[in-house]
């Protein structure tokens, strides 16, 4: 009887389930709920993604609602489809190692793979309570998915940096992408084993965080965001032939009373495939006084000839083997 009465438990809460994880295989619907394999929405705000092998890691800020508020965090989950989200761990649960005090940020984490070293860095902005302390933290771990080791942090070419942003080229070089105030963002180049950031690139005038890059039919797209916190406004893109500019004047990624739909840019992502190559646009759709509820704008960018445009958010498909992306 007992047996009885425990499978159907089981058979129910399958059931219950069930909707959840049918629903994350289908497609990615921009500004829903995204549950992860335990159906828990995923935790990895302002994040990146890191392609190792055929896997795609995304990492981000873990705010779960039950985070020990002392700590700060950073999540990884795994997909082989950028549909389909397995949590791995917290790769990141770190104490104020400066000294910060409360109401210390460790945001917009990024991971990148050094193959000569096989070490996978991780890159943070850290800074105190009210924005001062302004610099970049370092973490490495020998695992993808392990549990990352803080190693140091710094500024940038001696440069304030808060926003952070990852672009790995077609050549493997690695750069980051950092909003130095009053000056603009600049691009700067990793040293060979990533731990330190070691030339500068360009210095692009404009005073915009968010910032990624795509590199795409022999062009460079940059995006970034206005400079207005959690709130959304008219995110901007600009193009060049070479990373080191010139870049082009700043335009409208979409129609600017749309505010980006409630978004901001935390990365460009390029998914080259058999058939075509799509550039998804991954945003943040912040929600301030219930961050662990903020949610995702992702959306495939209509783009070439020096033209990026975000469409409005729908409901999409993609395919990660033709790089076909199909907006229902
Ligand atoms: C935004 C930034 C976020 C976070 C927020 C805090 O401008 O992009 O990453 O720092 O400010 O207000």
């Amino acid at each position: 009887m007992k047996f009885v009465f425990t499978l159907a438990w089981l058979l129910l809460a399958a059931a219950v389930q069930l909707p959840v994880a049918t629903r994350a295989a289908e497609s990615v619907r921009p500004g829903e709920i995204w549950p992860d394999n335990r159906g828990r929405h995923i935790q990895v705000h302002g994040g990146g993604i890191l392609k190792f092998g055929d896997t795609f890691y995304w990492f981000g800020e873990d705010r779960s609602q039950d985070n020990l508020r002392s700590l700060r965090y950073v999540a990884c989950y795994s997909s082989t489809n950028l549909t389909d989200w397995t949590f791995r761990n917290q790769v990141v649960k770190l104490a104020d190692p400066e000294n910060l005090g409360r109401g210390w940020v460790l945001e917009r984490p990024k991971v990148f793979y050094n193959a000569p070293t096989k070490k996978f860095v991780l890159y943070a902005h850290i800074d105190n309570g009210n924005y001062q302390f302004a610099s970049v933290a370092v973490f490495t771990c020998d695992t993808v998915d392990g549990d990352y080791r803080y190693l140091k942090s710094f500024r940038p070419l001696g440069q304030e940096s808060r926003d952070i942003g990852q672009f790995v080229d077609d050549d493997g070089s690695a750069y980051l992408i950092f909003e130095n105030r009053p000056y603009g963002f600049r691009i700067a180049k990793l040293s060979d084993d990533f731990l330190n950031v070691e030339k500068e690139i360009c210095l692009i005038h404009a005073p915009l965080e968010g910032g990624a890059l795509v590199h795409y039919n022999g062009l460079y797209y940059v995006i970034g965001s206005h400079m207005t916190g959690w709130h959304p406004n008219p995110n901007l893109y600009a193009t060049a032939k070479s990373l080191a500019g010139p870049w082009s004047k700043f335009k409208d990624l979409a129609p600017p009373e749309k505010n980006t739909y409630g978004s901001q840019s935390t990365m460009l992502l390029k998914i080259p495939g058999t058939k075509t190559t799509s550039v998804i646009f991954m945003g943040d759709l912040w929600r301030p006084e219930t961050q662990w509820d903020s949610r995702y704008l992702w959306m495939p960018l209509e783009i070439g000839d020096g033209k990026l445009s975000l469409p409005e958010p729908r409901e999409w498909t993609l395919d990660v083997t033709t790089g076909e992306a199909k907006i229902k």
